[in-house]
């Protein structure tokens, strides 16, 4: 454990421990916010992210309920077939950048139309998105930067994302359709858009951008997935546990509690550091290894326990869909040049231009 005395913090690096913080909500609690900046979590408490059960568990039942593993049929036809147009369109130009052009083209299209919001709304998410991320904190300069976008996104859920002018069947209608029947507070339905906004999309895109430059580096992996595709799932996990795109978030402790033999007092805030976890050589052997028979399944990049990734299955579905279409078509991946994403809450690429061998070619 490491004392961050810049922050007032304190972070877990290891799997266990950070395991453990995570499945034990009663100790470690989210009600005082998951961020590093003290007024961003004054600001958001309460909402699903940001708090404990009772009220989490029927926030996320509400939450969750268009997330479910078995409502991942119903999306599973229209991610297919834009998986098949948006990899067919960049292989037959032999190259592309694949943060805009490739990565981004699912969570774009399919969940910015599955959560139902005005188009202009629609355009402006992924822009509200990594301001929200870069808000988190520490209060640094990107942090203020990010603080207009907010504040417009905060207005436009508000005024904008509110029955009548949202698409009547979407994700954000059944918040209110919950709200209705009782099942949550009104007030709560615009921050709980925040729940489908922010964390939808960067993840998922940063995520199959490092999935393929992870293919790129290692050719002879990509060759065992076209090869077998019933590794598709543990390439997956594979990439989220070496290259997790939320590298952490936070708890308070409830309690003083004794972790690695330091006893911490009640109120003290912790980072669970998801992304160092899932790199612990006492966890996984040689652990910046991709190896995709790996199967790490137990990685914490979707975290765990009562805040574990809710939309997680459907970020699966993406990314399989996406490595089954990219599996039939390309050979080799080829990196041409790439950049760092700089935001304060997530990591993987800004930019990362590819040139493919093609299967047909
Ligand atoms: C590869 C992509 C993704 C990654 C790496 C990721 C990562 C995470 C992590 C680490 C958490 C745990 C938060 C905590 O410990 O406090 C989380 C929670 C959450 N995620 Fe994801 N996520 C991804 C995709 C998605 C998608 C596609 C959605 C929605 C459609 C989504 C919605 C949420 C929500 C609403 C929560 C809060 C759950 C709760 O507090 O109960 N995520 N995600």
């Amino acid at each position: 454990m490491v004392f961050l005395s810049r922050y007032d913090m304190y972070a877990l690096p290891r799997y266990d421990e950070v395991r453990a913080a995570a499945t034990d909500w009663q100790t470690f609690s989210s009600a005082r916010g998951v961020f590093v900046d003290r007024d961003v979590n004054a600001q958001l408490e309460g909402i699903t992210l940001c708090s404990d059960p009772p009220e989490h568990t029927a926030m996320r039942s509400v939450l969750g309920r268009p997330l479910r593993a078995d409502r991942m049929r119903e999306v599973t036809p229209r991610i297919e077939t834009e998986a098949d147009e948006v990899v067919e369109r960049v292989v037959s130009r032999g190259r592309c950048e694949v943060v805009t052009e490739l990565a981004e083209h699912l969570p774009m299209t399919v969940v910015s139309e599955l959560v139902g919001l005005p188009e202009h709304g629609r355009e402006k998410m992924l822009e509200w998105a990594a301001a929200i991320w870069n808000t988190q904190g520490p209060a640094d300069e990107r942090a203020a930067a990010a603080g207009p976008a907010v504040q417009e996104f905060m207005s436009f859920a508000m005024n904008e994302a509110v029955p009548g002018k949202i698409e009547p069947v979407g994700w954000a209608a059944q918040l209110y359709e919950a709200a209705d029947r009782g099942e949550i507070a009104h007030d709560k339905c615009p921050v709980m858009m925040l729940d489908y906004i922010t964390p939808s999309l960067d993840t998922t895109v940063l995520a199959i951008a490092n999935t393929v430059a992870l293919f790129a580096e290692h050719p002879d992996q990509w060759d065992l997935l076209r090869n077998d595709r019933s590794l598709i799932p543990h390439a997956i996990n594979e990439s989220l546990r070496l290259e997790s795109p939320v590298p952490q978030f936070s708890r308070v402790l409830t309690e003083d509690h004794v972790i690695g033999g330091v006893e911490l007092s009640a109120g003290s805030r912790v980072a669970l550091l998801y992304a160092s976890a899932n790199r612990d050589e006492r966890h996984y052997p040689e652990p910046t290894r991709f190896d995709i028979t790996r199967r790490p399944s137990d990685h914490l990049a979707f975290g765990r326990g009562e805040h574990v990734c809710v939309g997680m299955h459907l970020a699966r579905l993406e990314m399989s869909a996406l490595l089954e279409r990219l599996a039939d078509r390309v050979t080799r991946f080829e990196i041409l040049d790439s950049r760092p994403m700089i935001n304060n809450g997530l990591r993987g690429f800004d930019h990362l231009n590819v040139a493919f061998e093609s299967a047909s070619a």
